[in-house]
């Protein structure tokens, strides 16, 4: 038996003061456009904006339904545009970011995509190359995470469908 570790490392920012332009720009369009989220039912608004390789910016909202599970993430409403549009154009950085409109909240801490956004980034990534995630909130402190495909270790890929 041997063991195996796994382990990455992420730049933390405390403000998009600190960004260089590029970034700070698509974090102030990931803000943004979470304000069109479609989010009745949690009222937890979630935006995300990325930088593709032709230098288009796509932007993605949650869309959520009265059926709960159809809800579709901010992170897969953007790839599935961004694939239908440009089908052979990777994402360089994708930032996101959320404002919870439940009372009492800040939205001031970065969100991390779930689980099946994941997986669904991990398949673009599949797709094209590696993409960077900026994380964050209305305000508050910015993660950036080098390659999405390191949020979720071991994951299962279409050649695994081969083996
Ligand atoms: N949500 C996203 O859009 N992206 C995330 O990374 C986390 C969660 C949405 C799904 C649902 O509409 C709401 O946030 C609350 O879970």
């Amino acid at each position: 038996m041997m063991k195996e570790a796994y382990s990455f490392s992420f730049d933390v920012y405390e403000s998009e003061d600190e960004l260089n332009a590029t970034d700070a720009a698509l974090v102030k369009q990931a803000r943004a456009i979470s304000e069109q989220a479609y989010a009745p039912y949690s009222k937890f608004f979630v935006g995300a904006a990325a930088l593709m390789d032709n230098g288009s910016i796509i932007t993605g909202t949650n869309q959520e339904n009265a059926s709960y599970p159809v809800t579709l993430c901010a992170e897969r409403a953007l790839m599935a545009a961004a694939a239908s549009v440009y089908p052979n154009i990777g994402i360089k950085t994708m930032a996101i970011s959320y404002h919870n409109h439940n009372k009492n909240t800040n939205s001031n801490t970065p969100i991390s995509p779930c689980g099946m956004c994941r997986q669904s980034l991990v398949e673009f990534e599949t797709r094209h190359h590696v993409m960077r995630l900026i994380l964050t909130g209305l305000s508050g402190k910015i993660y950036v995470i080098p390659e999405a495909g390191q949020l979720l270790p071991l994951s299962f890929k279409g050649e695994n469908l081969r083996m």
